[in-house]
């Protein structure tokens, strides 16, 4: 049965049963918590927690996840990927154990002719946690499974949370049993490998936090209704259904095995090492293609890294297998096409998708041969010294500077008789993975601890929150907080954060800075700092309490400061109206990646490789300008997310699916973005947008920085005012201000030339002074000078031409220039000296010996450098003594 058959028939049977068939999430979702999502409850988290009712009882999805913990599994087991699907029916508050058991036993063993996935019956096993009595009855009961065939275990096992704080419940699994020829009999308890685990269900029912291990947290109150949550590994089933060994040769994904064994001319199937490479690209590759079509780019930090990991490994692998070219050209496409059924976005999306891949690729095959060269010195100079192992700090180099995974290093020197210092690379690794976790905590700042937020929005529900609508309102303190912790009031002076019943202040969030404002109650006044939503629905205030003091229950106003809140909008609608130029100009694949905006300021990140010219940029401003004199209407409007998708709108990260989301359209379909942010109403209110940087913020992606309203005005009326200090300074007109520095600069050229040639004329001038004054060494006449401040050719020029003016007996003549603060010697010999056994070469040697340097040339004439000038006067007196 195909894997989309499969999906099929549990979407129906579901729905059959009265669940609203829910879209997959985005594999990116704004939780703080999670790298990606990972099981098919993560949409529906505030449901279960009670943080919002759910808009139905009954759901059912098929969830796209990624989960790459074990990154180093994939490929040697027949069951772990880094990318799958989760097929979960949902019940919030409606049916609970019986319901679910029921619905489960139900489609595993309906016979396919009758839509069903035809388990057979004696095949299935299941365990559950060992307390729970109530489910064991309920499988002996609707299942007729004998009690040998359920099986109890422990929290590690049968009790299911997200692995941080969140939802939890004891849960109950299923088990196909494979054949006698996979393992030992026993039950799941007995072989995990032969009894294959396919399906979980979870009786959702507590709040657990601070989890320190799988089976070690503590649980913070029964959730306000009973629920479920189940899971089905979808590529599981598939395997088993399709009579495969493992779920890297289902028809979703073994394709791409085939292709790289037709590039690689090796066969799968033939040699253990080489069908785990084949798995690795396999599993990788749909990863990959997966992680980008959500908006995921390479990069060097969390969801970027995890990308650049998969990607890499793939082609590694690709290399291992024996084939050098560029693999991911070849690869993605395929995995494209068994893809696409389910996920059709992915092929209206490809060209992005695929640039951002192969241009990883590319910058890889680089990295690689750099890295190689760096490896191959690394090796010679362990064997040249005698060593049989890689010392852990050169494999960790490898890995943090040259991107090579472990496995590769571990690769080559094996290649070369060498083995690694395995502990000590991990020790290092170890340590980075500590820093950044230290990085990542510091940055989530103040909010990491949420739970005092949430008791808030317990108590009194969610802020209504009205920045779209209106400017000030009259609310009233629910809460004060400082120093992490409630407090009664809070006085003149200090910092506090506060919740209002109803608040017009906008919170941080899709790039847009926190409004700025004051709050104002009869005897005091505060001023907004910052606004936050630290968990989701609760607005939360920082202030400073300019006058009086604040309590508990006080009625004030809420004013967002005007002209902050007219500049937010600018730069807002001014985002997304660079955006569309960029898209404009570019090309679609110039797609947004990341934004921040405040008052006069905008900055864009985007997928984009290379610089772009200056006539790119120029075209972008000016098509951005375009559409503010275009005077384009602004609007946004609440709609479903497949409509939203259906008209072409932009998503960036994290928008969360079944719940209806806000587009910001400026001039129609021109640019259409799904945004939360505060906009303005027509294109013109922008004013003006100054383009002022591009520059690179990593591989395949560029940042460029803009600024908007009167903060562009000033930035160009600044430039003017440059001009016109040149135009006075030049005494020329703004047009020939190029043109007179550029002949001011080739007259200055000229001038400068000139000057070296009457410094030069001089210094000649006075060889003849300097050869009068040679002085008499037992029959040879000797000069020594030493020339301030001159240099190189000229040192040559002088010290020759005064042995002309002594060509007429033995002379030696010793020029040290003192250029560059640092001695440059001639020393020349005329014929009659050289006759009477003077050597220059030789006398350099004694020069060099006191100046610290060295020279050479022949006996007529010889030169050199040195170091100290200091030791110009000692050296001159070796030459007198070597004479
Ligand atoms: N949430 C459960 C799991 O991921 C079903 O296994």
């Amino acid at each position: 049965m195909d894997t989309a058959e499969i999906r099929r028939r549990f979407l129906a049977h579901f729905e059959a049963a009265g669940h609203t068939v829910v879209p997959s999430a985005p594999l990116l979702l704004d939780d703080p918590n999670l790298l990606f999502v990972n099981a098919g409850m993560v949409p529906f988290k505030p449901y279960f927690l009670g943080q919002e009712t759910a808009p139905y009882d009954r759901a059912t999805s098929v969830q796209k996840c990624v989960r790459t913990l074990d990154i180093e599994e994939v490929g040697k087991t027949t069951r772990h990927g880094t990318f799958f699907q989760m097929n979960g029916n949902f019940s919030f508050g409606d049916y609970f154990k019986e319901g679910a058991i029921t619905h489960a036993w139900e489609l595993i063993t309906t016979s396919v002719a009758d839509g069903g996935l035809g388990f057979d019956p004696e095949d299935i096993w299941v365990t559950v946690l060992h307390s729970d009595t109530e489910a064991r009855e309920l499988w002996k009961k609707i299942a007729g499974l004998p009690d040998e065939r359920i099986q109890n275990r422990g929290l590690l096992d049968n009790y299911w949370h997200m692995g941080v704080e969140g939802p939890g419940g004891p849960c109950s699994e299923i088990y196909v049993d494979r054949g006698a020829q996979y393992g030992p009999d026993g039950g799941p308890e007995a072989d995990e490998d032969r009894f294959l685990e396919i399906w979980n269900l979870v009786f959702m029912q507590e709040e657990i936090t601070h989890v320190r291990a799988k089976d070690v947290f503590d649980v913070v109150a029964p959730l306000p209704q009973q629920n479920i949550d189940t899971g089905m590994g979808l590529e599981r089933v598939a395997y088993l259904l399709q009579g495969k060994e493992n779920m890297y040769e289902i028809d979703e994904v073994f394709p791409v095995i085939a292709k790289a064994a037709e590039l690689s001319g090796k066969r799968y199937g033939a040699d253990p090492a080489d069908d785990v490479r084949f798995r690795v690209v396999a599993d990788h590759v749909r990863s990959g293609l997966m992680l980008i079509g959500d908006g995921v780019t390479p990069g060097n930090e969390s969801r970027g890294y995890v990308l650049r990991r998969l990607l890499r490994r793939a082609v590694r692998s690709m290399r291992l297998l024996g084939y050098d070219a560029p693999a991911l050209p070849e690869l993605l496409p395929v995995s494209l096409d068994k893809m696409k059924a389910s996920y059709p976005e992915l092929a209206t999306d490809f060209a992005r998708i695929s640039q951002v891949a192969y241009t990883e690729e590319d910058a890889f095959r680089s990295t690689l041969a750099k890295g190689t060269q760096v490896f191959d010195l690394a090796a010679g100079a362990a064997k040249e010294a005698g060593r049989s192992v890689l010392a852990g700090e050169q494999a960790f180099q490898l890995h943090d500077t040259y991107g090579f995974p472990i496995d590769l290093t571990l690769e080559m020197a094996a290649e070369q008789g060498l083995s690694v210092d395995e502990e000590g690379f991990r020790g290092l690794m170890a340590e980075q993975r500590a820093r950044a976790k230290a990085d990542a905590k510091a940055k989530k700042g103040s909010h990491a601890d949420t739970s005092l937020y949430r008791e808030t929005l317990d108590t009194h529900g969610p802020t209504d929150w009205q920045a779209y609508t209106t400017l000030s309102t009259e609310s009233r303190v629910l809460a004060l907080y400082a120093h992490g912790t409630a407090v009664p009031a809070s006085s003149q002076g200090s910092i506090a954060e506060v919740v209002l019943d109803r608040t017009p202040f906008y919170a941080e969030s899709g790039g847009q800075n926190a409004d700025a404002g004051t709050l104002s109650w009869d005897g005091g006044r505060a001023e907004v700092l910052d606004v936050q939503r630290p968990v989701r629905g609760l607005v939360v205030h920082q202030v400073r309490i300019l006058d009086g003091e604040l309590t508990l229950d006080t009625v004030l106003s809420a004013d967002v400061d005007r002209d902050w809140r007219v500049g937010a909008a600018q730069a807002h609608s001014g985002t997304h109206v660079v955006h569309a130029a960029l898209r404009e100009v570019l090309g679609p694949t110039a797609l947004q990646s990341g934004s921040y905006n405040r008052p006069g300021y905008l900055r864009l990140d985007f997928g984009w490789n290379g610089a772009l010219s200056p006539e790119q940029l120029r075209d972008v401003e000016e098509a951005s300008n375009r559409a503010l004199r275009e005077d384009l209407a602004v609007s946004a409007a609440v709609m479903p997310l497949a409509k939203a998708r259906e008209i072409g709108a932009l998503a960036l990260f994290g928008e969360t699916y079944g719940e209806d989301v806000r587009v910001v359209e400026i001039g129609g379909p021109w640019s259409r973005e799904l945004c939360g942010g505060t906009h303005v109403q027509r294109s013109s209110q922008i004013g003006t947008v100054v383009v002022t940087s591009d520059a690179s913020v990593g591989a395949g992606n560029r940042r460029v920085e803009a600024l908007v309203g009167l903060e562009g005005f000033q930035y160009l009326a600044r430039e003017r005012d440059l001009v016109l200090q040149l135009t006075d300074l030049l005494k020329t007109k703004p047009d020939d201000v190029p043109h007179r520095v550029s002949d001011l600069m080739s007259r200055l050229k000229a001038t400068e030339k000139e000057l070296e040639k009457f410094k030069s004329a001089q210094l000649l001038g006075a060889a003849g002074d300097l050869a009068k004054g040679a002085r008499d060494i037992g029959g040879i006449a000797l000069v020594t000078h030493r020339a301030e401040g001159v240099g190189g050719g000229d040192v040559r020029q002088m010290a020759l031409d005064i042995r002309g003016r002594l060509s007429d007996r033995p002379a030696v003549v010793v020029v040290i220039g003192t250029a560059g603060d640092k001695p440059s010697v001639v020393v020349a010999a005329t014929a009659a000296a050289q006759e009477r056994g003077v050597a220059a070469n030789q006398l350099i040697g004694v020069i060099g010996e006191k100046i610290g340097g060295r020279g050479g040339g022949k006996a007529d004439v010889a030169q050199g450098g040195g170091t100290d000038l200091g030791a110009i006067d000692a050296a001159f007196a070796a030459v007198e003594a070597a004479l």
